[in-house]
């Protein structure tokens, strides 16, 4: 099957989270099972833009409301990611440092999806599926049916897979001229609440709806930011997937960012090795458990409680733990960890910022991974730490719950509580503690969880099923 996946996000071209994880190794595999997958996303200023060759595929133009633009399409040469790669150039507009964050992210994303659809229009290729991600490539099913320009890709199948429900990309109705000419009569498969709703337009007018893990498609009715009675309606199309996490990249024995290779037969010294470097780095005592948090410092995560909570576990465990937090976000929450550095000296530290490198050390040295998640669609960060030896502590949750066994059930390797609150935290990082001691039980725990399969190769198919659907 040819499937053309498109996406604001793909690693290791430009990533913020595990959007980009997940569309950098989903076509990968699927090309290894034997399928033809394609990448198309926006053009960003990122290294790896810089860093490869380019040519020139297609050469366009199209309007976002009154405003005629120029897109170019380019084409990476060599390549190197395992699957064809499209960038989509728009001046001035999609050509920036970051991927998320401006003020006319509406437009930026909006003319992305424009330029896509009128590529595929002139390029009369006929894909078995088009295969889209998130809220900001949304609109697309809805312009391959109702854009009188783009109907002509009416017959091509689409699926919709949602990352994260919440964020929706919600637009007023005066940004409905941004949409090349439409079927009036179809106003409803563009509105949610009186507003232009991209995802929940994705929603309505996909072939079919599929998100990161089955939990989280059961959650999706009960809270999804108010689209709970659309996924009630729509619940005949929709398919819980659980991610798979790329193996290559993610492999403990061959980490290019990490300078102490392990495996299964000794994970015990090979951690230990990285653990030295992280701590004589950050100033952190080695022979402490060492807890970590890698991720963006936001409501979701649960971020802004983990301050007090840190501080909670460190007076009662007397100093016996230490924390390491990667991550940037909250203005609030960043500054409340920064504020720690100092009382906190030789228990605490933090490095906010963006840093790929330092998160493989983290996963590969530390003991153990807080993920007190409000939502968490799937996590990956779980399924990485597992992969490294490295105990998830989870609030039971989406993706979490379909992953993390706690090590109080049978075979169970994990922590797992129930509310995102400092004390509930603060307890499990006691029952964490109490297991370090346990040398054995600790062994067994991490030889454990990094034997379990959450490959791609062991999922690819799940979406073959979904493709095939469609026919
Ligand atoms: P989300 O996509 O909701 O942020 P996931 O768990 O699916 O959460 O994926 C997060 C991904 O982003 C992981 O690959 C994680 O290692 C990475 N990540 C998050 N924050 C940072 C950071 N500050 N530095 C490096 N990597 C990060
Ligand atoms: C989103 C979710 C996260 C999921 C990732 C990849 O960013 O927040 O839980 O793992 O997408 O699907």
């Amino acid at each position: 099957m040819e499937i053309i996946h498109v996406s604001a996000e793909c690693y290791p071209v430009a990533k913020a989270g595990g959007l980009g994880d997940v569309v950098g190794a989903l076509p990968k595999y699927q090309v290894k099972a034997g399928h033809i997958a394609k990448v198309v996303m926006p053009m960003y200023r990122t290294k790896f833009l810089y860093e490869n060759d380019w040519t020139v595929d297609f050469k366009g133009q199209a309007n976002l409301g009154n405003w005629f633009f120029d897109y170019t399409v380019i084409k990476e040469s060599s390549n190197k990611l395992g699957y064809d790669l499209y960038l989509i150039d728009i001046n001035g507009l999609l050509d920036r440092q970051k991927i998320y964050g401006y003020d006319d992210d509406a437009e930026r994303f909006t003319a992305f999806q424009i330029a896509f659809v009128n590529w595929m229009i002139h390029w009369e290729h006929q894909p078995d599926v088009i295969h889209c991600h998130d809220y900001h490539t949304g609109l697309i099913p809805f312009m391959m049916q109702y854009c009188y320009d783009y109907n002509g890709l009416k017959r091509i199948p689409s699926v919709i897979t949602i990352h994260n429900a919440q964020y929706q990309g919600w637009m007023g109705w005066e940004k409905s001229r941004y949409i090349p000419r439409w079927d009036l009569w179809k106003r409803g498969m563009l509105d949610w609440n009186d507003n232009i709703n991209p995802l929940a337009s994705g929603i309505k007018c996909a072939s079919k709806v599929t998100t990161v893990s089955w939990s989280y498609m059961d959650e999706l009715r009960i809270s999804s930011n108010g689209l709970e009675k659309l996924f009630e309606f729509e619940r005949g199309k929709c398919v819980g997937i659980l991610n798979g996490i790329d193996n290559e990249v993610w492999n403990p024995a061959t980490d290019k960012y990490l300078e102490h290779h392990f495996s299964v037969k000794n994970v015990a010294t090979g951690k230990k090795k990285n653990k030295a470097v992280l701590c004589e780095r950050f100033g952190l005592d080695a022979d402490k458990p060492l807890f970590v948090f890698i991720g963006r410092l936001v409501g979701e995560k649960a971020a802004d409680i983990l301050p007090y909570a840190i501080r909670l576990a460190i007076e009662q465990t007397q100093g016996q733990a230490s924390f390491l937090v990667l991550g940037s976000g909250e203005t609030a929450v960043e500054w409340e960890f920064q504020q720690m550095t100092e009382p906190y000296k030789g228990v605490f530290n933090v490095v906010i910022g963006y840093d790929e490198t330092l998160s493989h050390l983290m996963y590969a040295g530390a003991d153990f991974l807080l993920m007190p998640s409000r939502v968490e669609p799937c996590g990956l960060n779980q399924m990485y730490s597992m992969r490294y030896g490295t105990v998830p502590i989870v609030r039971s949750t989406g993706g979490l719950q379909d992953t993390v066994v706690d090590m109080g059930d049978p075979d169970g390797f994990g922590i797992r509580f129930n509310h995102a609150t400092p004390e509930d935290v603060n307890y499990s990082i006691g029952r964490a503690v109490s297991v370090y001691q346990d040398s054995t039980h600790m062994e067994w725990m991490r030889k454990r969880m990094m034997q379990i399969d959450h490959s791609w190769e062991s999922t690819v198919d799940e979406y073959t099923n979904v493709y095939k659907s469609l026919k």
